[in-house]
């Protein structure tokens, strides 16, 4: 979920990373628990850095994840453009479906709302009549955030469509799941080779009171098995991240998902890319205050950690939830194909170039935006999965076949 703005952007105010220091109490914690068991794996570290009740970097109520004036800004947070796009996609799944109401969109890690605010605000300005009707369910790691994204909701006149995250888990609905830059936040462990076979990169304490890498057997053979179903072999030294938590993640993402599609987003790579020699040691990144830090263990339940998502692994959890491939794009194909005039529909980016409040910072705001979120080397690059459960085979979405067929 991560991207740092760029260079230059509004450097000048943007705030020292060493400003936002570590959470004592969640490092005295950490060291307990390693006192207690031993060395702990760096996704129980990273587990526990981000999601700690009360002390984990995502579970803040003040901005940070995701904002200009946190610690990295999203696509969705760029411009409400973006969010538009995903709004068509969505509205074609919804045609493709016979137009089901009800028809929920479920969005995991929906942060501050600016993907429900440009989705919403999309489907309005486009003339859907999913508009008038669609739910949508944000869910957050932390609770109380969900407050500020209803209020964001309400300033826009789109909160009617809310509807809270308490269905028994056994309801089973129509709609889509959205996950926009919440994979990559997921637990990893890390590994590394050696000669004789796998080896683990756990968490341990130094006498000085920091946190260091100690070499040991892996913690679970799933780690082996991961990368020898992916036909992965990692040379002398060279380490990378592996997710094991992206199934049980998925499943719990869309346990009410009866009949949909399910749209995750995120920075991937497929694995020879992601665990072969240009990455030799992963892609493990903390992000504080828009500066990427290469240090996980610094700024503690503070700053960001995240890993570049495996595409592979991705597809597999799809298949073992139940989830059929429907296709692949990128953010920069996704907005491009949005972008065309297509069915009498409105263009994507009237809005901000012809609407009642369009003016010439607006269009500058659209134009700039569009360069960052297309551009291929950042945001542009940005893997779409779109997945389908309850559809049928041949379901075809206009917009994943506009610009590249999908995958088979
Ligand atoms: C990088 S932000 C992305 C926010 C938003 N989707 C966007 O694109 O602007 C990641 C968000 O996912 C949430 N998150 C992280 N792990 C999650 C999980 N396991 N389930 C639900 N939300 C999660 C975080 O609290 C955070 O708000």
């Amino acid at each position: 979920m991560t991207w740092s703005l760029e260079p230059g952007y509004r450097r000048e105010t943007l705030p020292d990373p060493e400003s936002v220091g570590e959470d004592a109490g969640l490092v005295a914690k950490l060291r307990d628990e390693i006192a207690l068991t031993g060395p702990i794996t760096f996704a129980r570290f990273m587990e526990r850095a981000l999601y700690e009740p009360g002390r984990g970097y995502y579970r803040q109520t003040a901005p940070g994840p995701g904002t200009a004036a946190g610690d990295f800004i999203t696509a969705p947070e760029a411009h409400p453009v973006y969010g538009a796009a995903v709004g068509r996609l969505v509205d074609e799944a919804w045609a493709a479906m016979g137009r089901p109401i009800p028809f929920t969109i479920t969005e995991p890690g929906a942060g501050t709302g600016a993907l429900a605010e440009g989705l919403l605000g999309g489907l309005r300005d486009m003339g859907s009549a999913l508009a008038a009707d669609v739910r949508y369910r944000p869910v957050e790691v932390e609770p109380a955030r969900l407050e500020a994204l209803a209020e964001r909701l309400r300033v826009d006149e789109l909160a009617d469509a809310l509807v809270a995250d308490d269905a028994p888990d056994d309801e089973v609905e129509t709609g889509a799941v959205i996950a926009n830059e919440v994979l990559d936040a997921l637990p990893v462990h890390r590994v590394i080779g050696r000669p004789a076979g796998l080896r683990e990169l756990l968490v341990t304490t130094s006498p000085d009171g920091g946190f260091v890498w100690h070499e040991a057997e892996p913690s679970t053979p799933a780690l082996a098995a991961r990368l020898d179903a992916e036909g992965v072999t990692l040379a002398d030294g060279q380490s990378t991240e592996v997710c094991l938590g992206i199934d049980s993640w998925l499943t719990g993402a869309t346990r009410h998902l009866a009949r949909g599609i399910v749209v995750l987003v995120d920075y991937a790579a497929e694995p020879a890319a992601l665990h072969g020699a240009a990455k030799p040691g992963g892609t493990l990144r903390a992000f504080a205050r828009h500066a990427v830090g290469g240090d996980p263990f610094r700024h503690v339940g503070r700053q960001d950690l995240t890993a570049t998502v495996d595409l592979a692994a991705v597809r597999a959890a799809a298949a073992n939830a139940g989830l059929t491939l429907i296709g692949e794009t990128t953010q920069a194909e996704l907005l491009a194909a949005a972008s065309a005039p297509a069915n009498g529909k409105p263009g994507l980016t009237d809005p901000w170039l012809r609407g009642r409040d369009a003016s010439l910072a607006s269009t500058l705001h659209l134009r700039s935006a569009l360069a960052r979120l297309m551009d291929p080397r950042g945001m542009g690059g940005f893997r779409v999965l779109v997945f389908g459960r309850g559809l049928p085979a041949d379901v075809r979405l206009p917009l994943l076949d506009r610009v590249r067929r999908p995958t088979a």
